[in-house]
């Protein structure tokens, strides 16, 4: 069984993530979306809220499931026996950190691959952090975001 992880920070998941997700989980015969237990970020959404938001988004990708590690990703990877580190690409000045880290965790890691999947490019603009931008000042995210991470972030900036 091939395994790949596709590794990141999530906070939160966007429709970008989710277009490169279902498309490494037509290349593998599982994806893990690995999400990343960072002591030094300051995330807007805990590891918990990331992984039940990330799982309500994926409900309907069978060879999908959501896990979260810390320390090193080549760690996590030998750990859950994955052959491959996917990673979504969304314009060429990505490329750059992406595959100076791709070198990295293949030099920590020999059978580390990087695969690297452009995104959408109705989705090439977005982030995390303008999605976060946005809704906190209450402009209409629902292009941007699934369902589920539309109401968590009117939840966490407005309440309700
Ligand atoms: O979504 P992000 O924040 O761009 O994801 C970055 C991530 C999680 C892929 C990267 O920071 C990572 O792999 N961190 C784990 C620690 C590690 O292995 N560092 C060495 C990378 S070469």
């Amino acid at each position: 069984m091939k395994i790949a992880v596709y590794p990141g920070s999530f906070d939160p998941i966007t429709n970008g993530h989710l277009d490169v997700l279902q498309r490494a989980a037509e290349l593998f015969d599982q994806v893990i979306v690995g999400v990343l237990q960072n002591p030094d970020k300051k995330p807007l959404f805990s590891v918990d809220e990331r992984i039940h938001m990330i799982r309500e988004a994926t409900v309907n990708y069978p060879r999908v499931v959501v896990d979260s590690f810390m320390g090193l990703l080549v760690d996590y990877m030998k750990l859950r026996e994955a052959v491959a580190i996917v990673r979504g690409l969304r314009e060429i000045s990505d490329f750059e950190n992406e595959l100076r880290m791709a070198h990295m965790n293949r030099q920590l890691y020999v059978h580390a691959v990087t695969v690297f999947i452009p995104t959408n490019t109705s989705y090439s603009y977005l982030s995390s952090s303008l999605v976060k931008e946005l809704a906190m000042h209450g402009a209409d995210i629902s292009h941007f975001v699934p369902e589920v991470i539309e109401q968590a972030l009117h939840a966490k900036f407005f309440g309700v």
